[in-house]
């Protein structure tokens, strides 16, 4: 079998396409031939700062729908020829064989799901990253309850609610029972809608905090949890003030940065990261992909958004895809089909 790959040889070089080995997966792993991947913005900004990655060459890329090829002698979750979508762990581990951005990528059986026949392998490849980020963030960092019969309330800010995670953001807060408080540009509101948001908001109209504010006041709806899905320097110090107002609370950011010396102390901030379902909380992992995520999948509760702008060229037009990314998307997850 050929295994097309777009390969980084050296830090901040450009992606060239070759060929490579198909890797064979360890026990606790599956060999996914991969039917659509997509980009994050990690990607051009790995690509282009060098951090995080300490093997080269190496093939980036978290997300990646396709099909079982082979699995592993202890896995017991997949079988070969399970359509499955999953969280490819190269950021987390500098393996190229846990790259996206080839034709075969090897995924650990706690970071998989596999996908209902209704979902095609392009809806498939936008979910891994960003419901990894969203659920340890929601679940990890906030520490809000697991699903349950009985229903969370209550007011949840979402910050960036038209960005891939924080549409999963918005979709996991509103299913808990949260109501929820939308900052997005306005022509994306009608989706944050769809997803579940209560009330929604223009960050590029003035003083979003105080209006926001001001709605929860008058619904009765006190906000004490907030989760930055975009993490700008001026969107995290709204987010506390909005929280703020309630007394306190805890903010969930995507992003780390030197402490905000504006930020109140009656906020708890913390910061999310996708790579720890593949580090450290291997059996969260394991209950957000394999059990949670398939379950919402089945039972068609969670959608597919933002929406799809296909790529086209395949594993040749990985380098144009980040290039495209880096212009800035609005509502928009780029994702490339493979043959
Ligand atoms: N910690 C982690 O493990 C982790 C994992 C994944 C991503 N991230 C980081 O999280 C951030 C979001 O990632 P993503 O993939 O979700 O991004 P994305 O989908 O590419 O984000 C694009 C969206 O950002 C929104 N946006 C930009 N500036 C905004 C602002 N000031 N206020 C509100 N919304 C704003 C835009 O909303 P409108 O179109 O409505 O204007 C746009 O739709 C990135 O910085 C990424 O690197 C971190």
């Amino acid at each position: 079998m050929a295994n097309s790959a777009a390969i980084i040889k050296q830090a901040k070089e450009r992606i060239i396409v070759e060929k490579r080995d198909v890797p064979g997966p360890q026990a606790s792993e599956i060999l996914v031939k991969n039917r659509a991947v997509a980009v994050n913005p990690v990607d051009w900004k790995v690509q282009s700062s060098g951090h995080f990655i300490t093997k080269y060459p190496i093939v980036l890329g978290s997300d990646i729908c396709g099909t079982v090829e082979a699995v592993g002698s202890d896995v017991k979750h997949f079988k070969e020829g399970d359509r499955v979508t999953g969280f490819a762990a190269v950021l987390a581990s500098s393996n190229i064989d846990e790259g996206a951005f080839q034709q075969y990528t090897i995924l650990r059986e706690n970071c998989a799901a596999r996908i209902p026949e209704n979902l095609s392998f392009v809806e498939g490849a936008t979910l891994p990253m960003a419901v990894a980020t969203a659920g340890v963030g929601m679940w990890e960092k906030l520490g809000i309850a697991k699903p349950t019969e009985s229903k969370q309330s209550g007011g949840f800010l979402v910050w960036g609610a038209a960005s891939s995670v924080g549409s999963a953001v918005l979709q996991m807060a509103a299913s808990l029972g949260f109501t929820v408080f939308a900052i997005c540009s306005s022509h994306n509101h009608e989706e944050a809608r769809k997803l579940g948001a209560a009330e929604v908001f223009d960050y590029n109209a003035g003083d979003v905090a105080r209006h926001v504010i001001s709605r929860a006041e008058s619904a009765k709806t006190p906000i004490r949890y907030a989760f930055d899905a975009v993490s700008v320097p001026s969107s995290i110090p709204q987010a506390a003030a909005i929280l703020e107002g309630f007394g306190g609370g805890k903010l969930c950011r995507t992003l780390p940065s030197p402490e905000d010396p504006r930020l109140p102390k009656s906020v708890e901030v913390v910061t999310t990261s996708a790579y720890d379902v593949a580090a450290s909380s291997h059996d969260f992992g394991r209950w957000l992909f394999n059990d949670w995520l398939e379950g919402v999948l089945q039972d068609k509760s969670y959608k597919i958004s933002p929406a799809i702008e296909i790529v086209e060229g395949g594993i040749e037009s990985v380098q144009k895809a980040f290039d495209v990314h880096k212009q800035g998307v609005s509502g928009k997850k780029l994702v490339l089909p493979l043959a």
